[in-house]
């Protein structure tokens, strides 16, 4: 069977290169342009990465024109509605729906792996009392490998794994510690024996002055968005940590660099900017006023949560998101103004012209901060909760990537367009 190839032909010269085309389970072909420059000299061109596949992988994959999204070949909405975000973790990082057995092993070592070494507490308290919690998180998490250096030699199978297990256990603990040092109350210990979402609340919420109980409806609509949150392929914050973890950086450093990345508002920030947004905006007769902002190409303002890089279509992630907003905020008995004023918005912006012709729709930020506000999480932990859910994803792909005998350092090219050679100038002439 012939090789399907593609022949780029150079117009200047007339010369010709045939390139071999790569084709994955799903997806677009793509063309493998590795021997590109070694073989007929030239780069290729493609800032924001809108046409580049950056590695292979087997963890996850969108189809964005359906608004499909699979992780490990499960759809989203089967894995929301049947699974847990443990088990989630756990297909992500192992590549298979755990055995009871495989479960169990695996919850009890996360929920045992809780606790931070306790003089990381040190840290928090170099933080002023206003810090974003973010902040914090980049900072205490690239810590840990001056704490846990029995698994940071990254070509070491066990102490990779070891590292995932550990940043996928104390990532809600560090988050908790975050939020509890910004509003100066005493951290609260892990509990073992509640669920990964339960844990996470009682860090959050309870105090040592009084019994805390969790409440099953927060734990499982945090599980829910959790599961949501937990992957989505070559992202920025994913490419990231990939980028990072290609040097040969150990796993700590590698998702605090993926942390950084999530914080910017373009990408998991914009959970928290759609709520400030929601609440600048007010009152749904304003909404015509912010529309008209955001397709002013003069006006920096977009609409928050909206957009998407690979969605052209719904992303189902925002409908599943969306549902579970309606549920929680009915269980809760809470009659939050701003879900009316979110679904109105959506329902006007999906009728305007501007955003049917650029296909966009709502994404997973766009409701996920009223389900959080919901459940008491302050507004700047919202960029935080989702941290916690995609430390399962970076540290899976980090772990592919180092596993992957094929990795290289990641290393772009690029157009230089800056001065032509030129002698220096010495001061008195210039
Ligand atoms: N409001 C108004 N216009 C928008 C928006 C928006 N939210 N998003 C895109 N557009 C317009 C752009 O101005 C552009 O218009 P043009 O073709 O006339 O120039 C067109 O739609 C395409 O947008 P790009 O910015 O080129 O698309 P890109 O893929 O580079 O950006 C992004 C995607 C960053 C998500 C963008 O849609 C955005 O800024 N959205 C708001 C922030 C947000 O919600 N981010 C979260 C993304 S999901 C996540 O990371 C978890």
């Amino acid at each position: 069977m012939s090789q399907h190839t593609v022949t780029l032909t150079d117009n200047k010269t007339g010369k010709t290169i045939e390139l071999p085309v790569v084709e994955g389970t799903h997806g677009p072909p793509a063309i493998d342009v590795s021997k590109l420059y070694r073989e007929a000299g030239f780069f290729t061109y493609d800032p924001g990465f809108l046409s580049t596949a950056s590695c292979t992988s087997q963890l996850t994959f969108i189809d964005g024109n359906k608004g499909q999204l699979l992780y490990r070949g499960y759809p989203i909405e089967q894995l929301a509605e049947k699974s847990n975000f443990l088990e989630v973790a756990y297909l992500l990082l192992y590549g298979h729906l755990p055995k009871p057995t495989e479960y169990d092993n695996f919850e009890h070592v996360i929920m045992h792996h809780t606790m931070f070494n306790e003089t990381v507490k040190n840290f928090f308290d170099g933080f002023r009392y206003d810090a974003h919690p973010m902040a914090i998180m980049v900072g205490v998490v690239g810590s840990l490998s001056a704490f846990y250096h029995d698994s940071t030699d990254v070509n070491n199978a066990v102490h990779r794994e070891i590292a995932a297990h550990r940043l996928i256990a104390k990532m809600p603990t560090i988050a908790a510690a975050s939020y509890k040092h910004s509003i100066g109350e005493p951290f609260i210990y892990p509990r073992n024996d509640l669920s990964y979402t339960g844990n996470l609340l009682h860090m959050l919420f309870a105090t040592p002055c009084e019994p805390y109980e969790v409440n099953p409806v927060a734990e499982r609509a945090l599980d829910i968005l959790f599961i949501l949150h937990a992957d989505h392929e070559q992202n920025a914050s994913t490419s990231t940590v990939r980028l990072s973890g290609s040097s040969g950086a150990d796993p700590f450093a590698c998702v605090s660099s993926g942390i950084a990345s999530l914080w910017g508002p373009a990408h998991g920030g914009a959970n928290e900017e759609v709520l400030k947004m929601l609440d600048e905006i007010g009152d749904v007769k304003h909404i015509d006023k912010y529309i008209a902002k955001a397709k002013d190409k003069d006006d920096p303002f977009r609409l928050m949560g909206f957009g998407h890089r690979v969605y052209k279509n719904y992303d189902p992630r925002a409908k599943l998101i969306r549902q579970t907003c309606y549920d929680v905020l009915e269980s809760l008995k809470i009659n939050d103004p701003m879900f009316e004023l979110a679904m109105r918005l959506e329902e006007i912006a999906r009728s305007d012209e501007y955003f049917i012709k650029r296909n966009l729709y709502p994404n997973v930020d766009f409701y996920s901060g009223i389900i959080y506000k919901a459940l008491g999480i302050p507004t700047n932990m919202f960029t935080v909760m989702f941290a916690i859910a995609r430390t399962a994803g970076w540290i899976s792909h980090w772990t592919e990537m180092i596993g992957d005998p094929a990795h290289r350092i990641g290393r772009p090219r690029q157009i230089y367009n800056g001065a032509a050679m030129r002698d220096f100038v010495m001061p008195e002439d210039r």
